[in-house]
């Protein structure tokens, strides 16, 4: 089964997460965390959140139907060394899902594509 899963979110949604480790740790994973503690622009920390929810949003939406379900802390959306977001599950689940992110002043949008979800 191959699926696809898009999602769009206002960035401004979360300028109140962005300060407030209670709240983003219900969205970040740790390896996110460690990332976006690091950022010391707000408006990058703003769309890194606004982006990382969106691309966890479409890779759940991808994913459906597989009969697995993934919290957001458990979906990590990392980047490779040329700057393209890539995906990994906790749980050694062994989904190949393709990931692209945009973003804009005030929109983040992520396609995910699940590309082997009969293995
Ligand atoms: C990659 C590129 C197209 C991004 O376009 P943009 O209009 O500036 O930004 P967008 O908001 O549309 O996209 C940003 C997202 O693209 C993704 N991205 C970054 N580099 C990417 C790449 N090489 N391939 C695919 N996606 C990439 C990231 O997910 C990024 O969001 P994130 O940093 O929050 O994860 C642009 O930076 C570019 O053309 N770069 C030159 C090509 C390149 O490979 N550069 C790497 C230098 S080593």
């Amino acid at each position: 089964m191959r699926n696809i899963g898009i999602d769009i979110v206002e960035n401004k949604r979360f300028n109140a997460f962005i300060d407030n480790p209670r709240k983003y740790s219900r969205i970040l994973s740790a390896k996110e965390k460690d990332l976006f503690v690091q950022i010391t622009n707000k408006s990058r920390k703003l769309e890194y959140l606004a982006g990382r929810f969106a691309a966890k949003e479409a890779v759940i939406k991808a994913l459906a139907h597989t009969g697995y379900s993934f919290s957001y802390t458990a979906i990590s959306v990392l980047n490779r060394s040329d700057g393209s977001p890539y995906v990994e599950l906790e749980n050694g689940t062994e989904f190949k899902i393709l990931l692209s992110l945009s973003h804009s002043k005030d929109n983040s949008v992520a396609v995910a594509i699940l590309v082997n979800g009969d293995e």
